[in-house]
Order: structure tokens, then C-alpha cells, then sequence
């Protein structure tokens, strides 16, 4: 099948990248002239397991192309996915500027009957909006050609993404035109051998479906944060209570993780996004503002715990913290609302040094910060150790699960580490002598 992509993207390139991995012939298409002609070249914008030689591979076998021209793309496509980014406003509600955009340049160059289809995650309602600029262009040139606008969510994880889009746990689609779900269960028929994963419905639906599955698991983590803080008042450990509750395959293992709150281009905008579509219709969206609030406090508690553990903010001045972990989770680069920027900024606040160290987010961290006396980004975990007073782990990359922690006690002038994820058990680290703060768990 012939497949344009609007958006080179996570979720544009990954898509596009694994629909011509199982044979279909997808152009890519960005506004961004560097990005394409990098992608031309093989350099790939963003870090992601297993997506570089699936990208070089299926762009040197000509399944996949990169381009600048929309026009082309469009005109070749039987299906064409709008996955651009929704940033949000200042206000919270997802900006679709660049969805709208996509909208009419497909509505200016169509020039036979395809089915375009949302990928980006966009507010309940926008397929009608995307199908009213489209009509409005084809209208505009008199022209008579035949469309659908499906919801079609992705669900893909940063750092797993293209095992998800391989593997996919269920395949929404939303439309009311049974020959434009027809025609996605053809596309994605190589997903979806071994059992049925397609889920069709109307297209709000699915538009809401997708704001549904990130608001219920940003709940999860809130909630668990919240027992967490509960528990570290009332002296109990929340990895017990975690352990305890886990088993029930009502409530199950996943995304009740306590930490330092949870970061990412998705949950933080995605429940924003929902409350202030929810506020839009009238109804007052108290447990989600609740989760936003939550995770907001979140953010500063390992930084809490710094200043419990020193007794006052001011005590930090001059001190130099080694950081474990600047990326909003493992396995990626991306650094977007991550713990680490907060806890960064209320140490510097606090007059503390930082020496901070993450295995792929260096050059995002120095990116964002710009060269700056107060931090020092270092190549290795023990680099940043070196005359370090203290130790903070934000991020749970693999390397920082099984440190030495005599060494951790022979390079930190105060023995102490605080651990934003709960990677250590308190009598492993304790017995080495240092002191240990972690989340909801005791002291
Ligand atoms: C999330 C969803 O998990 C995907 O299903 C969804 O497709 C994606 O958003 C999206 O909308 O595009 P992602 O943002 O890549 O994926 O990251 P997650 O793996 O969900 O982690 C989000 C944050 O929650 C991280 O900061 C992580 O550290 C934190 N977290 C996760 C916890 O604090 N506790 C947990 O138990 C789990």
C-alpha cells in the first residue's frame, strides 16, 4: 500500500519506519528541510532501540522516503497519517496548529480518494475539524474527490517504541465509514496475525480512548505517590505496601511505581489536555486536576528529602551533588519535563553544584542548560562521583541498579544518597555507611 506521513516525529518515524518494514511503500514528509535531508543521509534524529538500521535498511531497499514535498507525497497516497506534534497551550488545551496545517495541505494537493488518518494525540473533536479544512480546500479549487478522517492513537512507549509499533497491544481504529476500517485493517494486517488486536469504533471514541489509557496510567503513578507520601509519614515502607497490593490482578504489577513523578512529552500534557477539555464541555475534572497536582508536588521531593536531610536549604550552599540519570526515563535521550530539570533547578536555587551524568542524555542536558559553572555533565556514573558530597538518583537506567556502595561511601564527603526511584535495598546501602532516602520509605 502506498502510505504518505506527515510529521518525521517519534511516533511519524517509528510508524512509517515499521509500516515499510512489513512492505508497504511510505514517504515521509517534514516542514523540517535539516531533518529530512539528514534522514536522507541515514542520521536519525532521535534515539530509539532498533530504529536506526530499520531505518537505513528499508530507505536503501526504497520502501521509505524522505521529503520535503508535500505535494508528491500526497499524491501518491491511498492512506495518509497526520502525525504532527499538539505542544500545548498556555492554557493547557492542545495547540493544533500544526494538525490543521497538515489538514489543508493535504485538502490543496488530493487528487484521489484516501483515507487520512489522526496519529497525532489530539482533542475529542478534531477529526471533524481536520474533515472540515480538507472539504473547505477541496471546495476552494472545486474539486470532488472522496475522503475519510479516522482516529487511529498510537500507543507506543519512548524507548520501546518500535517493539510496540511491531508488537501492538490492540490496534484502534475510529471511523463511521466501514471501507476506511477496512482498508487500516489491510494496512496493519502483518501486526495483527496471531489474534484480532484491531478495536473499531466511532471516532470520538477512539480520539478519547487514547486521552483515557495516559490519564488512567498517570492516576497510577499519582496514586502510588500519594501512598508513598502517606507512608513515609506514618513510618510504613511503600515498596511493601507496593509488593502487597501488586498481586491483585485488579489492580496488577504495572505503573504503580513510586518516584520522583513521572515526566515525558505524554502524561504531563496529555492530563493537562484532558482537564481542560473536560472544562471546555462543563464538567469540572477533579481527580485529574488532583494527578497533575500530585505529580507537580512529586517533582520537589526528592529535593525535600535533600533539605530533611540537611536540616535547611541554606546548608546546601557550596555543596556539590553528583546526579545519576538526566532523561525523563531509560532508554531515551529526551529530557522533556523530566524529574531531573526540577530537582536541577532547586539545587542550583539552593546555591549546590551538580555533576551530573545519563548514558544517552548528555548533549540534550547540554542543549537545554547551555554551558554553565554550576554543572558539570560527565562521561561515566563514577566521573560524577568524583568530589562529589552526596548522590541523587533520578533516572532508573540499568547501570545505576547495582552500584559498589563501599565505593559510594569512599567518594561521597557526606555519605549520603538520595534515591528518586527506589533501586536500593535501605540495609545494602545502610550497611556500607551511608545514609539512605528514598521515596515512601520510612524515616
Ligand atoms: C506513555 C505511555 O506509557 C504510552 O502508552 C503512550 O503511547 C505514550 O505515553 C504516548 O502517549 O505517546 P512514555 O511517555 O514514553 O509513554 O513513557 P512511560 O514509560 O509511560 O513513562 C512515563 C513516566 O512515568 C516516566 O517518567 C516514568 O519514570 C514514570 N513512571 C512510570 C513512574 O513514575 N512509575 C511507574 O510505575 C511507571
Amino acid at each position: 500500500m502506498h502510505v504518505a506521513i506527515f510529521g518525521t516525529g517519534y511516533v511519524g518515524l517509528v510508524s512509517g519506519t515499521c509500516l515499510a518494514e512489513v512492505g508497504h511503500h511510505v514517504v515521509c514528509v517534514d516542514v523540517d528541510r535539516d531533518k529530512i535531508e539528514g534522514l536522507d543521509r541515514g542520521v536519525i534524529p532521535i534515539y530509539e532501540p532498533g530504529l536506526e538500521p530499520m531505518v537505513r535498511s528499508n530507505h536503501a531497499a526504497g520502501r521509505l522516503e524522505f521529503t520535503i514535498d508535500a505535494a508528491k507525497a500526497v499524491a501518491g497516497a491511498e492512506v495518509i497519517f497526520i502525525a504532527v506534534g499538539t505542544p500545548p497551550d498556555e492554557d493547557g488545551s492542545a495547540d493544533l496548529q500544526y494538525v490543521l496545517a497538515v489538514a489543508r495541505t493535504i485538502g490543496r494537493h488530493l487528487l484521489a480518494p484516501a483515507v487520512v488518518v489522526d496519529k497525532s494525540t489530539v482533542p475529542v473533536g478534531t477529526a471533524d475539524r481536520v474533515r472540515e479544512t480538507i472539504a473547505a480546500e477541496l471546495a476552494a479549487r472545486d474539486a470532488d474527490i472522496a475522503f475519510d478522517v479516522v482516529s487511529n492513537p498510537e500507543f507506543l512507549k519512548e524507548g520501546a517504541a518500535v517493539e510496540d509499533c511491531m508488537r501492538p497491544d490492540r490496534i484502534v481504529i475510529g471511523s463511521s465509514q466501514p471501507a476506511s476500517i477496512e482498508k487500516l485493517r489491510k494496512l496493519y494486517a502483518p501486526f495483527n496475525r496471531n489474534h484480532d488486536r484491531i478495536v473499531a469504533m466511532d471516532v470520538r471514541s477512539a480520539e478519547l480512548t487514547k486521552y483515557a489509557a495516559n490519564a488512567m496510567l498517570a492516576t497510577k503513578i499519582s496514586f502510588m505517590n500519594e501512598i508513598a507520601n502517606i507512608a513515609e509519614q506514618v513510618g510504613a515502607d511503600v515498596e511493601q505496601v507496593r509488593k502487597g497490593i501488586g498481586s491483585d490482578p485488579r489492580i496488577g504489577w504495572h505503573f504503580i511505581y513510586p518516584g520522583a513523578g513521572y515526566g515525558g512529552s505524554c502524561f504531563p500534557k496529555d492530563v493537562q489536555a484532558l482537564a481542560r477539555t473536560a472544562a471546555q464541555h462543563g464538567h469540572e475534572p477533579i481527580l485529574l486536576n488532583a494527578v497533575e497536582a500530585v505529580n507537580e508536588r512529586q517533582k520537589a521531593h526528592l529535593f525535600d528529602l535533600v533539605v530533611r536531610h540537611y536540616g535547611a536549604a541554606e546548608a546546601l550552599r557550596g555543596k556539590t551533588i553528583a546526579l545519576w540519570g538526566l532523561a525523563f526515563k531509560p532508554d531515551t535521550d529526551d529530557m522533556r519535563e523530566a524529574s531531573s530539570r526540577r530537582l536541577l533547578q532547586l539545587l542550583w536555587d539552593a546555591g549546590a553544584r551538580v555533576r551530573a551524568f545519563d548514558p544517552e542524555a548528555r548533549d540534550e542536558a547540554r542543549r537545554i542548560f547551555g554551558q554553565r559553572d554550576d554543572l558539570v555533565l560527565c562521561d561515566s556514573a563514577e566521573e560524577a562521583l568524583q568530589g562529589a558530597d552526596a548522590l541523587a538518583v533520578v533516572t532508573e537506567w540499568k547501570q545505576f541498579r547495582s552500584p559498589d556502595f563501599g565505593q559510594l561511601r569512599q567518594a561521597l564527603r557526606d555519605a549520603v544518597v538520595f534515591d528518586g526511584r527506589n533501586l536500593y535495598e535501605p540495609a545494602d546501602v545502610e550497611a556500607a555507611g551511608l545514609a539512605y532516602w528514598a521515596i515512601g520509605r520510612g524515616r
